[in-house]
This record gives structure tokens, C-alpha cells and sequence, in this order.
């Protein structure tokens, strides 16, 4: 439990204790919802560190990796909102009323949010509990996971003659449901699909494109950790797709599209951290 904050079972009984401990006198407090970008510390924008540094209060999630948060001063309250236990976050609602609630008690708070807090971040429902609340809110962007990976694996989104658009989509259906996309507008050449959190739903995804008329063969990178020195990228098809990822956790991105294919050649760092899975079979690049 972070120091200072007790949650209770029943979110609207949250109390927050301990306000400005410095005798200043009370003051309107602020909510930052800042992009802590993929993970490599470098890729913070000097806003969010500079913000990170004058924070009297970080809340964060469990992945956030320890390099980001030991930028913030010693004597920031860090407040973790993942349960390790469930492995599933705090309940969103409690989260929002924890930043309110922190803010009203005068308080400069960060909240860290990996990537961007606007894309799949759910900051969108953060920023309008503290516009509901009165509270003063901003929203600073971060580099979101599918720029990182396409960097990492040198595998542009969008290249003359392969890719003229791209699109991001998530990959997380409720229970055993599909993901619910539009499957026939994501199966047309000439364009790029990332899908965010879609290692779990991989084999339906690509057999869905594959049903809608994208090529069996169509390349694959899939990009997990992207940025982190334990990044570890994995070149296959669309075909292939399923098997390939099945011994993968995460946190991970699939790149489908003929942009997929220049990994191989471009990649900056062709080396262990690459994998070339040509049908089921793995083999070290
Ligand atoms: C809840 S979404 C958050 C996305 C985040 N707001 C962003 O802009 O990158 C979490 C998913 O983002 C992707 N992701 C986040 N960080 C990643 C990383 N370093 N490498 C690969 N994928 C990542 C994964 O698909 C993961 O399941």
C-alpha cells in the first residue's frame, strides 16, 4: 500500500491522507496525465520528465519500468494502481477517483500512463472524471508502442509503393469473443494493421484477414518489449501468425503488412533480438 493512501473496498469511501507536508499554504491542485512512452526512459518527452520531477504525487501502472520512476524526486509518493496479485489493474473508476481525490487535496499528481494516454490508454475516461470533478487536468502525448516497434525492427508504417495508410486497432475481445473490427477494410493491400494487445486473439485475427482476402503470405513483425533492452522481434506471415506467437507474453505488437517484409533487411539491430519464423518452424536469424 503507497505511503499516505488507503484504498477501501468501497471506492467512494477511497481516503486519501497526508496533503502538502511543506506547511505551504493550501493550494488547487492539478492532474497531469502524461505519456510515459514504450518504456526506454530516452524516448520520454522533456515535458514528462519535467513534469515527472516537479510531481508531489506519480501514480502509475505496474509495468511502468523502474528507470522512468526513479526520475521523479526521493520524496514523490509513487502510487502503483496494478494489483500484482490479480495481475489486472485497479478498477478504472477507483483510479479516477484517486487522481480526483488527490487533487483536490491540493496536490500536483502525474499520473503516467505507458505510450499515449489517448491511444488505448483509457485516458480519455480519466481526463473527464477530473473535468466532472472541477478538477484542473492536461494531457501531455507520449510515443506510443507502434512507433517504437516500427523503429526497433526497421519497418516503416507507411513506404512508398507498400503502405499508404496505416491503422491501429485493438486485439483484446471480451471472454472468447473475436475482436470487433472491419475485417474486409483491414484485408485491402497497400496499407499497414497494428494491433495492440492481439497476441491472445492472433490466430483468429490472421485467419479473419486471411477469410477476408489478405494474402496468406502477407509479412508479419511481431514486436514484444519494443524499446526495452529485452525487446524481441519476430518476422513471419499472416499464415504463420498463430503458431508463431504462441510462447509469447508481452507486451507485444502485431505489424501486418508488406512493411513487415523490410524488417528483415532494415532492421538497425539485426541480431539475437531477432527472430525470422518462416512457417511454423522457428529459426534464428
Ligand atoms: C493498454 S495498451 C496501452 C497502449 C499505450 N497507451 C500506447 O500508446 O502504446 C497496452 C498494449 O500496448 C502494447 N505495448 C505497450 N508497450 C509496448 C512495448 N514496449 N512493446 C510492445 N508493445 C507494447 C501492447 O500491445 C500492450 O498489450
Amino acid at each position: 500500500m503507497p505511503r499516505g493512501v488507503r484504498h477501501s473496498d468501497k471506492a467512494k469511501r477511497l481516503v486519501v491522507l497526508q496533503g502538502r507536508s511543506d506547511g505551504a499554504p493550501p493550494r488547487a491542485g492539478v492532474v497531469w496525465l502524461v505519456g510515459a512512452g514504450p518504456g526506454d526512459p530516452e524516448l520520454l518527452t522533456v515535458k514528462a520528465l519535467r513534469l515527472l520531477q516537479g510531481a508531489d504525487v506519480v501514480v502509475h501502472d505496474r509495468l511502468t519500468p523502474p528507470a522512468i520512476l526513479a526520475l521523479a524526486r526521493a520524496d514523490t509518493r509513487m502510487i502503483d494502481v496494478g494489483k500484482r496479485k490479480s495481475r489486472h489493474t485497479l478498477p478504472q473508476d477507483d483510479i479516477n477517483r484517486l487522481l480526483v481525490a488527490l487533487a483536490l487535496d491540493g496536490l500536483m499528481v502525474v499520473r503516467l500512463k505507458g505510450g499515449d494516454p489517448f491511444l488505448f490508454g483509457r485516458g480519455g475516461e480519466e481526463l473527464a472524471a477530473c473535468v466532472a470533478a472541477g478538477v484542473e487536468a492536461h494531457v501531455v502525448p507520449g510515443v506510443t508502442a507502434a512507433l517504437a516497434a516500427s523503429a526497433g525492427a526497421g519497418a516503416p508504417l507507411t513506404h512508398r509503393g507498400l503502405a499508404q495508410a496505416v491503422t491501429f486497432v485493438t486485439g483484446h475481445a471480451a471472454g472468447d469473443a473475436e475482436p470487433d473490427l472491419d475485417w474486409a477494410a483491414l484485408a485491402r493491400p497497400n496499407q499497414t494493421t497494428v494491433v495492440y494487445m492481439g497476441l491472445t486473439t492472433a490466430p483468429r485475427i490472421a485467419a479473419r484477414l486471411i477469410a477476408e482476402g489478405r494474402a496468406p503470405g502477407t509479412p508479419v513483425v511481431v514486436v514484444e518489449n519494443a524499446s526495452l533492452p529485452d525487446e524481441h522481434r519476430l518476422s513471419t506471415t499472416l499464415e504463420a501468425l498463430g503458431d508463431a506467437v504462441r510462447d509469447m507474453d508481452g507486451p507485444a505488437l502485431l505489424i501486418i503488412g508488406e512493411v513487415a517484409a523490410l524488417s528483415v533487411a532494415l532492421a538497425p539491430a539485426r541480431d539475437a533480438r531477432q527472430t525470422v519464423v518462416a512457417t511454423s518452424e522457428r529459426t534464428r536469424a
